[in-house]
């Protein structure tokens, strides 16, 4: 039996990021659940695109590859345009997931403390996570709006969008360097405001049919990972451990699909229960 309640066959799925750690995982479900998916990259490159979906596996009529910036509306509205030539329709799903982070790696200059945080950087970090989401929306429901689909737009959070980062997780960095790592305000005051732009477009686009939500996750494990930086991660996590890369897909689908017919505006926590303490 076809799974309609959950069904995204023939839709037409933008995923931001979409070669990224989350969002390959989401655009190889997108594709294997028959979506034709547009994967929006800032930096295209034939050869990684090829080793990460290759095009044996991964057909290009129902999965193609476009250079865009979330930052530049041009990119946007270009892409927009080749989608429209490719498959003869504005997207019906929208994952807003590119963004950007300090990780506990990065030099002192850009993750130092709170006082001297410098602001070209909350800046970047704003434009990336807040404004390109702001932008990719904007582009993408206005197509959505003139041929009148009932589309999805889902819009990736963070649980340190929702509540500050712990950083006690990272003062290993001290003791080990001497020089502080403090987990910078820019990405999570970024995240925070993707919830209320959420809550804007859901209730601006509601009778429409449009819906947007928000999905939020929680530390995904990267085998570069510091295994101080897990343990400590993993001790306030109520699971006990990190996600693994694809353990979004299902709550993508059931964003983008029937099954989430009425919801809009509302944020979606897959976090292994770390906001439940
Ligand atoms: N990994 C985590 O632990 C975690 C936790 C919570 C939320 N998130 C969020 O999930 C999303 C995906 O994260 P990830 O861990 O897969 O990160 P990632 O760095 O692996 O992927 C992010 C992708 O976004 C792209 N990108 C960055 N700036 C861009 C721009 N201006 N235009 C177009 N593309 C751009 C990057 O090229 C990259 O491919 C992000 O929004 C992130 O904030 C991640």
């Amino acid at each position: 039996m076809e799974d309609k309640l959950f069904s995204v066959k023939d839709k037409v799925a933008i995923v931001t990021g979409g070669l990224g750690q989350i969002g390959k995982n989401i655009a190889e479900e997108l594709y294997h659940r028959d979506a034709k998916v547009a994967i929006f990259t800032r930096h295209l490159s034939e050869e990684r695109a090829e080793s990460i979906f290759p095009s044996a596996h991964f057909s290009r009529e129902r999965m193609a590859f476009y250079a865009v910036d979330v930052n530049q509306k041009i990119t946007i509205e270009t892409a927009l345009d080749q989608i429209y030539a490719k498959w003869n329709t504005a997207p019906d799903i929208l994952v807003n997931n590119a963004g950007i982070d300090t990780q506990p790696s990065a030099p002192p200059e850009v993750s130092g403390p709170f006082e001297n945080f410098p602001e070209e950087v909350f800046r970047e970090v704003v434009d990336v996570n807040l404004v390109g989401t702001f932008l990719m929306t904007q582009a993408v429901g206005a197509r959505m709006v003139k041929e009148n689909k009932k589309g999805s737009i889902i819009n990736i959070g963070s649980i340190y969008g929702m509540l500050s980062p712990i950083q006690d997780i990272y003062a290993y960095k001290k003791e080990r360097t001497g020089i502080p790592f403090i987990k910078p305000v820019a990405y999570s005051a970024a995240k925070s405001g993707v919830y209320n732009l959420t809550r804007y477009c859901a209730t601006y686009w509601g009778k429409t049919g449009i819906r947007v939500n928000t999905l939020t996750p929680a530390g995904v494990w990267r085998d570069t990972q510091d295994e101080t930086f897990i343990k400590n991660f993993t001790e306030h996590m109520p699971m006990g451990r990190m996600s693994r890369e694809n353990e979004y897909n299902g709550a993508v689908i059931f964003l983008a699909s029937e099954a989430s017919s009425f919801m809009t505006g509302s944020n979606l926590v897959i976090d292994g229960g770390w906001t439940a303490w």
